[in-house]
């Protein structure tokens, strides 16, 4: 499946001011979560609804309702925790999970140190949430880990995803939509991401 990039002046702006080394943590963390509204946006638009029934002050009318029992967010700890609150904001009922990863940072292996998921998670429809996709090392663990625990249809929601990354999770799990606001040029020699936006974690959380 090809990666979805969202194309709109108002990401463009949006990440803009994202990507400035001078833009702080306030902001920076409000930017992640509006962004990742959008992205919710755009993965969710092929999503069935239930046939409803409602009234409005007027007339009764058919409609649709999103069954949001049948989705959850999963953050990749710690960048994607940052991403959290604003799709929760689109579906408020869905469940969460969490994956704990971090990067070697020799190697740049992704290592897993934390692992927990709702109940039920393979009837679900998965959003993985992280910032960056860089290596696609921590996305294709990630994503081995849920399908592991029989979650049949998965998501990658990312801001800024590197082409080799993207390439890396596109071989190994084909089946993954991938919806991200920007494609970079490239990684360089320490696997960030160029031009990016540094480092995704240490700017939401304040720790450096
Ligand atoms: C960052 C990012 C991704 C990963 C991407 O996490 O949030 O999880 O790196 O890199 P990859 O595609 O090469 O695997 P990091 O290891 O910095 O951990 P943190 O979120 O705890 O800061
Ligand atoms: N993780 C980040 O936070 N930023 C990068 O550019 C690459 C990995």
């Amino acid at each position: 499946m090809k990666a979805i990039e969202l194309k709109h002046p108002l990401i463009e702006h949006k990440l803009s001011i994202l990507r400035d080394k001078h833009t702080g943590t306030k902001e920076f963390r409000e930017l992640i979560s509006e962004i990742a509204m959008f992205l919710c946006y755009e993965a969710m638009k092929e999503v069935e609804l239930k046939n409803v029934t409602i009234e409005t002050p007027i007339e009764e009318m058919k409609t649709g309702q999103l069954e949001e029992d049948r989705y959850a967010f999963v953050p990749i700890l710690r960048a994607g925790m940052g991403m959290l609150d604003g799709v929760i904001k689109v579906v408020p009922n869905a469940k969460i999970g969490h994956i704990g990863m971090y990067r070697n940072e020799t190697t740049f292996e992704p290592v897993n140190y934390f692992f927990k998921v709702p109940k039920g998670i393979e009837n679900r429809e998965v959003f993985l949430l992280d910032p960056m996709l860089a290596t696609g090392g921590s996305a294709i663990d990630a994503i081995d880990l849920l399908k592991e625990k029989g979650v049949k249809k998965i998501n990658f929601l990312c801001i800024i995803a590197a082409p080799e990354g993207l390439k890396a999770v596109e071989e190994k799990h084909p089946d993954v939509k991938i919806v991200c606001a920007h494609i970079d040029r490239e990684l360089n020699e320490n696997k960030y991401i160029c031009p990016g936006l540094g480092d995704a974690g240490d700017r939401i959380f304040g720790t450096k």
